[in-house]
């Protein structure tokens, strides 16, 4: 073999196993059976007796296969409740290596929340903030690759103003009780308002509003 086959098949080799292991990191999610089924029993336990506003589970799940399909890791919720939502967020997080911030406004909700994340095994994979969120996602840095809104619907589209230079490019912005022009939710104009951005790709699942960032502007 020539200096300069033998120089490009290590350049192959390495290239390849880069990209490999790339995929690798970017694919697979992390497995760790014994949190899997620490939190599938905590869900199972608790199922039927979310009370507080909590979505559904099969919202829980849509927003668990999101975080896993996009492979995010930076996540944002605007509205904790009792944490049933953040559980299926931290829990896919859990397997990006990703982490979630969650706010809320009621300090017994909040408190709750806490208890309900240490007993799922979720706590290390959430940062549970207590607060208004209208001043607190002011403040927050990100950037953020997955946001999950549900508090105050009349300020949905301010905390999507508030957000969108913090979201990635290829980011995931969730909103939930959205409905076409005339349903129930009080969301204002905001379905309009997020349909009208160009650089925003956005589907309407089972009243959930999910929107892709594809740009910048
Ligand atoms: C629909 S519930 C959230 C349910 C939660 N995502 C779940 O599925 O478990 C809305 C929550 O937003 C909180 N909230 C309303 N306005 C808020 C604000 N300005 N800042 C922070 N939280 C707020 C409410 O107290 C309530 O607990």
């Amino acid at each position: 073999m020539t200096k300069f086959r033998l120089f490009a098949a290590i350049i192959f080799l390495v290239i390849s196993g880069t990209i490999n292991n790339h995929r690798l990191l970017a694919q697979e999610p992390k497995s760790n059976p014994v949190l899997d089924e620490k939190v599938r029993k905590f869900l199972s336990d608790r199922s039927g007796r979310w009370y507080d506003m909590n979505i559904p589970a099969r919202d829980g799940q849509l927003l668990y296969d999101l975080i896993i399909k996009g492979n995010y890791k930076s996540a944002l919720e605007i509205g904790t409740s009792t944490g049933h939502s953040g559980i299926w967020m931290a829990w896919a997080l859990s397997k990006t290596g990703g982490k979630l911030i969650t706010i809320e406004i009621d300090p017994d909700r909040h408190r709750e929340a806490l208890q309900n994340f240490r007993e799922a095994g979720l706590s290390d994979y959430i940062d549970a903030r207590l607060g208004d969120a209208h001043e607190l996602v002011k403040q927050l840095k990100g950037p953020f690759d997955f946001v999950f809104s549900d508090a105050d619907k009349y300020w949905y589209k301010n905390y999507f103003i508030d957000i969108d230079p913090k979201l990635k490019v290829g980011g995931c912005y969730t909103t939930h009780n959205v409905y076409e022009r005339g349903g129930y939710g009080g969301q204002g104009d905001y379905l309009e308002y997020v349909r009208s951005l160009k650089n925003y790709e956005s589907t309407l699942v089972q009243g959930m509003l999910i929107s892709y960032k594809r740009a910048e502007r």
